[in-house]
């Protein structure tokens, strides 16, 4: 607890979080700010401090905290029907579907919860268009992930991780799984050549979780082209990438690409309930029968409502087109800082899905300190793999407020540089 006794004298901050450690399980390790409102970019604690929310709940929040238009639409379906399961149909479910169709392009789409249940849906639809369309020997297919990949904590998601934090003493793993490096198109093929009994390449467009890893221009269309070659579904997890993050609607438009199967999450909602969905055409997408896979909160009145608000306010408000050009500012911003900052190794990123990486060893707590710095300002972000820090805020930011931020993460790496 002593962390928590020196970062705030506070009482009602300091209860709340003495409550969280006194009655939640440790598998989080907040920074220590309390937070209680959340309007658009910004965040208040509960003593009413003011901050630039630069995480945007890994990157859930795209449209802004409490978006009145998709509050709206969440509060007047609540009012009318929240839940039915499946076993009955619900009046919003199709309508929703078919607006998420036309929206991607897919034939078909399964609505689940969280980001991690899309992965695991595109997963089982690999296995079952394996062995009922590529016509692979029952229990042999298998499907490839890249190193540093992170597609959520199930034991199914945490078997292709190459994280020994998401995976230590959780064995024993599910089999059938094949890991290549990122951005190595040569691994790809070498391994889709000799192996007849690969299903499936999963791979995020961008790296978000590793530190926001971003592979060379044409890496994309390559495991497109391969994946085709070799009769291999291409499986783009845009959880984080997704709805207007990197710029464009998909990070895959960035170079034109479909995949086969198309994995959201996180902003799919905006931030207000958990919303996930795989995308596949018929081919693929039917071999799923009835009974064979499903949740109970998957494709809800509630969620069918928010999902079409959360994706008509990205389209309506232009925010994909904003996130790229609001994202060229803060990279040249915060390039010219690197010329006066030994603090800074690199700066990358795409669209605002970006992250500064820190000179300093991973497990150094430079990267935390100058979190906890820029906290102190107002401006919330944290840590990825140690020594990288992530910011990607709401995608409704508007140039004056990322003119303000960008004066605070200039203003905290310059003192810590010892420039000030
Ligand atoms: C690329 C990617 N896929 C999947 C997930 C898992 O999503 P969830 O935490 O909603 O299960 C995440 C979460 O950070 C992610 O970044």
């Amino acid at each position: 607890m002593e962390s928590y006794t020196d970062t705030t004298d506070i009482s009602t901050s300091q209860h709340a979080m003495e409550l969280e450690y006194r009655y939640g399980a440790h598998n989080y390790k907040p920074m220590p700010v309390v937070i209680q409102r959340g309007e658009g970019v910004f965040l208040w604690d509960v003593e009413g401090r003011q901050y630039f929310d630069f995480l945007s709940a890994y990157s859930a929040v795209s449209q802004g905290h409490c978006h009145p238009k998709i509050v709206d639409a969440m509060v007047a379906q609540a009012r009318k029907l929240t839940l039915t399961s499946r076993a009955f149909y619900n009046d919003r479910l199709g309508e929703c579907e078919k607006f998420l169709c036309d929206y991607f392009g897919y034939d078909k789409v399964l609505m689940m919860n969280s980001g991690v249940e899309g992965g695991e849906t595109a997963l089982k639809l690999t296995r079952k268009w394996a062995y009922k369309v590529k016509g692979i020997e029952p229990g042999k297919a298998k499907t490839v992930y890249a190193a540093g990949n992170f597609w959520g904590r199930t034991l199914a998601a945490i078997s292709s991780s190459t994280d020994p934090s998401s995976t230590n003493d959780y064995g024993p793993f599910l089999p059938g799984y094949e890991i290549i490096p990122y951005n190595d198109l040569h691994a790809l093929e070498n391994l889709l050549k000799n192996d007849p009994n690969i299903a499936g390449f999963m791979v995020e467009p961008i790296q978000g979780e590793a530190g926001v890893v971003v592979p060379e221009e044409g890496y994309l269309k390559g495991v497109r082209d391969l994946c085709t070659q070799y009769n291999v579904l291409f499986i783009a997890d845009e959880v984080q990438t997704g709805i207007g993050r990197t710029g464009k609607r998909l990070a895959c438009d960035w170079e034109g690409v479909k995949p086969d199967i198309l994995v959201l999450g996180k902003a799919l909602s905006g931030g207000t309930m958990p919303v996930s969905a795989a995308f596949a055409d018929d081919e693929i997408m039917l071999t799923i029968a009835p009974g064979e896979h499903g949740s109970t909160y998957g494709g809800n009145p509630l969620a069918c409502a928010v999902t079409i608000a959360a994706l008509e306010v990205v389209q309506d408000e232009n925010l994909a087109e904003n996130a790229e050009q609001m994202g060229v500012i803060f990279r040249g911003r915060m390039q010219e800082l690197q010329k006066q900052c030994s603090l800074i190794e690199s700066v990358r990123g795409k669209g605002l899905l970006n992250a500064i990486v820190i000179n300093d060893s991973e497990d150094s707590s430079t990267a935390m300190d100058l979190c906890y710095k820029m906290m102190e300002k107002g401006l919330l972000c944290k840590p990825t793999h140690g020594n990288k820090i992530r910011f990607a805020p709401p995608l409704v930011i508007n140039e004056p407020q990322m003119d303000a931020a960008c004066r605070i993460i200039e203003e905290v790496f310059l003192e810590m540089n010892g420039n000030l």
